[in-house]
């Protein structure tokens, strides 16, 4: 990196962006979609430019990486191929596809905005960027990215990467996990995008920062933007992005109970608005200060289902963490003694075998103990009397 800087010319200065100085826009433009044609990755949403495979790509990519998103993405186009086979599936079958995605209410949002655009829009996604934008689930970045990439309007794309590139590029003191800033790189960017090949150029410059402007240790010396990089020319790359000191993140004490009936067991389904919304898992709850494990997958089983039960054993602590908290859960086999089910919080419930469970999607807190339930050693209801 060091040789590299000494080699290269400092950014020639430009001052159409009031505050900002930085090379030739045409120039950047012209260096990246160069680039981009010869080192970008060949992605399963990238051959062709179908607009419901691309929304369906960005909507998966908003909080997921790309080597998690593609064999989700493959395996959703696979079962749903087109817009009108995701708007007549059931939601349960899209959340299947989604388990383990997480941010679940992306695939409740797609699912009702294709239905939307089926049944008051002659299944044809609009071309109206406003007209897109005010479908479910739809922000700036998704109409952004889809309107781009698959109708060639001109509009720039500001995810993280995008962020970083525009950082370090032009040395830009503004904390990229600030939100209410967003509007600022998003300026910027769209002053920036391409006017010929927009859909192109927010490609490039999203693989840019996924390839080679990368968080930690990015490769300048092979950066197509190296000449244009004022962070560079000033020694100072690591220095941005400019990132706001994180919250430290709250953890919620969880007990939750495998109640077993006749072979069978108990599973809830979450409501469909929050958070894991439409998910099945198996019942329990936050613990209150000074409470057993033991006692509060009791009451809360006992809340949320109306049904006594009696702790049998300990199965397994579990640890996950969601982006604002993390979860410390206690698993518990329990013996149901008593009551019919009245729920309340949980939208449904089945008394599942446990050979079927699979079938339903379960958020991956749950998917980490379901592999170690074993309901003939544990189940009371079951044994000899
Ligand atoms: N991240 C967000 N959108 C992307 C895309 N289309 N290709 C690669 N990474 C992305």
């Amino acid at each position: 990196m060091e040789n590299f800087k000494m080699t290269h010319p400092k950014p020639r200065m430009n001052n159409q962006i009031p505050g900002f100085f930085f090379a030739d826009p045409a120039l950047i433009q012209k260096t990246l979609l160069h680039w981009y044609n010869t080192h970008h990755r060949h992605l399963p949403w990238r051959e062709g430019c179908d607009p419901y495979r691309i929304w369906v790509s960005e909507v998966m990519l908003q909080q997921t990486q790309v080597k998690t998103a593609v064999p989700y993405f493959l395996a959703f186009v696979a079962r749903f191929p087109t817009l009108g086979d995701l708007a007549r599936a059931d939601l349960e079958q899209v959340l299947k596809s989604w388990e383990g995605l997480g941010y679940y209410a992306r695939a409740r949002n797609l699912h009702k905005a294709a239905r939307q655009v089926v049944h008051q829009m002659e299944g044809r996604i609009p071309e109206r960027f406003s007209d897109f934008k005010a479908l479910p689930g739809v922000g700036d970045y998704i109409a952004s990215a889809v309107m781009s990439m698959a109708f060639n309007q001109i509009h720039a794309v500001v995810d993280a990467n995008v962020k970083r590139v525009l950082a370090r590029l032009l040395c830009l003191d503004i904390p990229v996990n600030q939100s209410s800033v967003h509007n600022r790189f998003k300026a910027i960017a769209d002053t920036l995008v391409d006017r010929t090949d927009p859909g192109g150029f927010n490609q490039a410059f999203m693989e840019l920062g996924a390839l080679v402007c990368t968080p930690a240790a990015p490769d300048c010396g092979s950066c197509p933007l190296a000449h244009s990089c004022l962070a560079l020319a000033e020694s100072r790359v690591s220095a941005f992005p400019l990132r706001l000191k994180p919250k430290k993140i709250p953890c919620h004490r969880i007990s939750t109970g495998i109640v077993i009936k006749e072979g069978n067991l108990l599973v809830t389904r979450r409501k469909l608005d929050g958070l894991l919304g439409g998910l099945w898992e198996f019942p329990g709850g936050k613990r209150k200060n000074k409470e057993s494990a033991e006692d509060a997958c009791i009451r809360e089983i006992k809340e949320e289902t109306g049904l006594d039960v009696r702790i049998v054993s300990f199965l397994t602590h579990v640890r996950h963490a969601y982006t604002h908290f993390k979860i410390e859960m206690d698993v518990f086999y329990c013996d149901y003694i008593s009551g019919d089910v009245v729920l309340n919080g949980p939208i449904d419930h089945q008394w599942i075998a446990h050979e079927n469970i699979h079938r339903l999607a379960f958020p991956t807190a749950n998917r980490k103990f379901i592999p170690l339930i074993d309901p003939s050693e544990k189940n009371p209801g079951i044994k000899p009397a």
